[in-house]
């Protein structure tokens, strides 16, 4: 199947008990066990039929063997590092969420992971960094906020032939433009609050994985720590993924169309953006992605333009997250990035004069247009 007919016939099969066109929502913590039963549910934080709809339809499109969803990306990237044992090093790309970065920096190092932070977009700066304790490479790639290009199949193989498993967060492609498994990565993970979900009206994660190894100890992990996704989250989840493809392509049309608009902007001191030529990586992602989406970054002159700028703005949110129908607009080192210290933003070009847009599905001449009078008032 293609991919927009995939979205809406897998796992969305129509109910076998009354012909509903969705998924049920199984709002139910328990489940009736007969005495001598071998049931496939017994307790909603093992098993619920609706997460295991999300679950089965996320492995499928991400080319996974299993899904687990979570109920946040947070819990899908932690649960994730906790397949690792205490002792572990971790390779991980510099340029990163910054709620990874805290979560490996702040918390993995009580349990004794240490996390290398290397410029993975040369690969053999993951080669570099190896120590007989590797246990995993983390990738996000294009990552956040820059947009660098990091070549996941170049670094999955150098994870596995140091036997490392590879994670890569790919929230921001989705399965419609990249496919890390297809490349090698063993875990890929999602903030499913973003794209996947779509409408900024949930806060989910998922991650998939690509061996039954891998499986039962991610299934350990969901279920020992219990950070499940409920099923009325779920239902949203799967809602969202119906149309993953119409708004990929649309958001993405409308940020190739604003990045050129931007290039052309006298206040714009520079754009980060996988869909422009110029832009460092471009030939590597469109060899791995099948196309640049919906998201860019740019640069202002100083906090001062940024304030004013969007001050002026009108239809884009100014918030925290990305990835919904909606365009937002956020400033990285107050939001995505503010659990990052400074000296780390500076060194990854996080400045007070970048902003990062997330583009939504409003109409482009709306957007520019708004941009303009906005950019006016510098
Ligand atoms: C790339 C990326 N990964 C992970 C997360 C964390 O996801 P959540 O906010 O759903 O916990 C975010 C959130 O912004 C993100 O942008």
């Amino acid at each position: 199947m293609k991919p927009d007919t995939q979205y809406l016939h897998t796992g969305n099969e129509v109910d076998p008990l009354y012909g509903a066109s969705s998924v049920p929502i199984y709002q139910a913590s328990t489940f009736h066990q007969g005495f001598d039963d071998e049931v496939l549910y017994d307790y909603a934080r093992s098993g619920n039929p609706t997460r295991a709809a999300l679950e089965n339809i996320v492995a499928t499109l991400e080319g996974g063997v299993r899904g687990f969803a979570f109920s946040s990306g947070m819990a899908a990237i932690t649960a994730a590092l906790l397949i690792l044992p205490s002792g572990s090093h971790v390779i991980a790309c510099e340029d990163l969420y910054g709620g990874t970065f805290r979560a490996l920096t702040r918390v993995f190092t009580r349990l004794g992971i240490e996390t290398t932070f290397v410029d993975a977009t040369d690969p053999q700066n993951i080669a570099r960094a190896l120590r007989p304790n590797t246990k995993a490479v983390y990738l996000e790639t294009p990552s956040n906020p820059t947009m660098r290009i990091i070549d996941i199949r170049a670094c999955a193989e150098i994870a596995k032939g140091a036997g490392a498993v590879t994670m890569v967060d790919n929230t921001f492609m989705t399965p419609y433009f990249q496919k890390p498994h297809e490349l090698g990565a063993d875990i890929v993970l999602h903030s499913a609050t973003k794209f996947l979900g779509g409408h900024s009206d949930v806060i989910a994660g998922v991650a998939t994985v690509n061996s039954d190894a891998l499986a039962q100890e991610m299934y350990l992990i969901q279920n020992g720590f219990g950070a499940v996704l409920g099923p009325q989250d779920c239902f949203l989840v799967m809602r969202g993924i119906k149309t993953l493809g119409v708004r990929m392509r649309q958001s993405e049309a409308t940020a190739i169309r604003l990045a050129a608009f931007l290039r052309e902007e006298p206040q714009v001191q520079r754009i980060y953006y996988p869909g422009i030529k110029e832009h460092e990586g471009h030939a590597t992602h469109m060899r791995q992605a099948t196309g640049p989406g919906a998201l860019l970054s740019f640069t202002l002159r100083d906090e001062d333009a940024v304030r004013a700028f969007v001050k002026r703005l009108k239809l884009p949110l100014f918030a925290v997250s990305l990835g919904a129908v909606e365009s937002i607009l956020s400033y990285p080192i107050r939001m995505s990035h503010a659990a990052m210290p400074e000296e780390e933003r500076q060194k990854r070009g996080i400045t007070a004069g970048l902003l990062r847009m997330s583009v939504g599905l409003e109409d482009i001449e709306d957007l520019i247009e708004d941009f303009r009078q906005a950019f006016a008032a510098l």
